[in-house]
């Protein structure tokens, strides 16, 4: 295999800043991509938790001002992880969430400050760093997605350019004045180019420019193509519809291992599963949930918004509460959301559970000690809290979209590999029904652990799937180097 170089840019990585999947996926991809002979290196923002946590740091060069102040790039590593920071205080410290001030809103300059790490992904895609020169550029989201562009508008030998698209529902859209601040070129503002519906869209110029687009499972790839799941952009991804592939995500099975698991109460595998017993006490007893061993007990792990379909549980609850059910809710997000969750779990003290907040060991032990994990969503890239599931023998139960359809393998139809419950359309009837399936099927034990047991065997490691974007990026270097088509501009 001829090695490849890549430089993966993103705004979050896990273990040292996550908001959500993309973290964990800019976390462990790179790692399992060196079985691959994949050299990556990832461009993070040098927010107070990333200078915090990198070992080993050397400034590679210093700038008196980029994007408005006196900026370095860094270099160090964190674990396996090789990083480039942009160390630039006067973008990135700032405590807290990558995004949103102490008030919960936007950073006002939130488009400049991730115009600049674009821009800095492009200056070392350019050769700006001797001793690492990427033969790929691998974008993440709308934070990172301009790269592309400014690679595009360089007009010098670039290297290929990839965008992974995790959530088409944040697009980066910034006033067209900003422009000129942000180094692109006037005849940039077009419908060929980073325009969009008046506007300059971050996101948009990626999905035009990259030379491959990729999203992270096969059905999100057709969702995004059609009107409603393209959210304003299936036209252009139509387009592109040759250059899309879908591969799923993995997860990190050293974190997520139940038999090795130091976060949950009582460690298990796929022959001992009566050992979950006491991580289900655990969980009862953290959410004040009634202890009862023989309760149908359902946990939620997620952000609250209007995505996750969470609303849908709260309305489909009153039906299932005759029934011997109950529910652990851990989230944060939505005000209303948060407000409701509290105010359901005070109605029905002891068989709804919510602890509002960000809280990853909790997270651990939901998937240890409940029986089914519910992710109704109405739309879902690929999803990680089901692949979690899986791995855990918390059986899932899941809207039919996205990674969600993909992931899970419903007990009707699916013959001998049933791996969890799935319901369309996403609606409160249909997930009450499907949580009623789960229960009936529930009361069956030796047909439920054979479910469990499934989940514990489907192979959700990043392994395979780390080699698909593997073969990806040795393709893109393949065609760029063949003439006569190669493109250097
Ligand atoms: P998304 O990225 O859309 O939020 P994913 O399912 O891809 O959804 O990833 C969510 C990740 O964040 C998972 O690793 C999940 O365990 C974690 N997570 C979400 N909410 C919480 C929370 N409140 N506490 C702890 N972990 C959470
Ligand atoms: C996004 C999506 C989620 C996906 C994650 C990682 O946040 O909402 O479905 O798993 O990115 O790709």
């Amino acid at each position: 295999m001829t090695p490849v170089r890549v430089l993966s840019v993103a705004s979050e990585i896990y273990p040292i800043i996550k908001t959500g999947g993309l973290a964990d996926v800019a976390g462990a991809l790179p790692i399992a991509l060196a079985a691959d002979d994949v050299e990556v290196r990832t461009l993070v923002p040098g927010y107070p938790d990333v200078m915090e946590a990198l070992s080993g740091a050397g400034a590679i060069f210093e700038w008196p001002l980029f994007f408005g102040g006196a900026s370095r790039l860094v270099q160090g590593s964190c674990g396996e992880l090789k990083l480039f920071v942009l160390d630039a205080p006067h973008l990135f410290a700032r405590p807290g969430n990558p995004y949103l001030s102490p008030e919960g809103v936007d950073w006002p300059d939130n488009g400049l400050r991730f115009a600049g790490l674009a821009r800095m992904a492009d200056n070392i895609g350019l050769g700006a760093v001797t001793s690492f020169l990427p033969d790929i550029v691998h974008a993440h989201d709308w934070q990172a997605a301009l790269a592309p562009a400014y690679l595009h508008y360089s007009g010098r030998p670039r290297p290929g350019t990839v965008i992974t698209v995790h959530n088409l529902a944040f697009q980066g859209r910034f006033p067209r004045s900003m422009l000129e601040a942000i180094g692109l070129p006037p005849d940039s503002l077009a419908v060929q180019g980073v325009e969009y519906y008046g506007d300059i869209g971050y996101l948009k110029a990626g999905l035009q420019f990259a030379d491959r687009v990729t999203t992270v499972s096969p059905t999100y790839a057709r969702e995004i193509q059609s009107d409603e799941g393209g959210m304003g952009l299936g036209g252009l991804l139509r387009t592109r519809s040759g250059d899309i592939s879908g591969i799923l995500n993995g997860i990190d099975t050293s974190v997520w291992n139940p038999a090795t698991d130091p976060q949950i109460a009582s460690r298990y595998d796929a022959g001992g599963l009566d050992r979950r017993a006491a991580n289900k006490a655990a969980l009862q007893q953290r959410f004040g949930l009634e202890p009862r061993a023989d309760a149908f007990l359902l946990g939620v792990i997620s952000r609250l918004s209007w995505q996750k379909g969470l609303d849908l549980l709260l309305e489909a609850f009153p039906a299932l509460l005759g029934e011997d059910i109950q529910l652990a809710v851990l989230g944060s997000g939505d005000a209303d959301l948060q407000e409701r969750y509290r105010g359901a779990a005070q109605a029905h003290a002891g068989k709804v559970g919510a602890v509002i907040g960000y809280d990853e060991a909790l997270a651990h032990l939901i998937q240890a000690g409940s029986d089914g994990l519910v992710v109704p969503s109405r739309f879902e890239p690929c999803g990680l809290t089901q692949l979690c599931a899986l791995r855990y023998g918390a059986v899932p139960i899941v809207s039919r979209v996205g990674g969600l359809e993909d992931t899970v393998a419903d007990a009707d139809g699916a013959g001998g590999v049933a791996t969890g419950f799935k319901f369309a359309p996403v609606t409160t009837d249909r997930l009450a029904g499907a949580v009623l399936r789960a229960h009936a099927a529930f009361a069956d034990k030796p047909a439920w652990r054979t479910i469990q047991r499934n989940g514990m065997s489907t192979d959700v490691s990043w392994r395979n799937r780390a080699s698909r974007y593997a073969d990806l990026y040795r393709e893109i270097v393949k065609t760029r180097a063949a003439p006569p088509s190669a493109d250097t501009g």
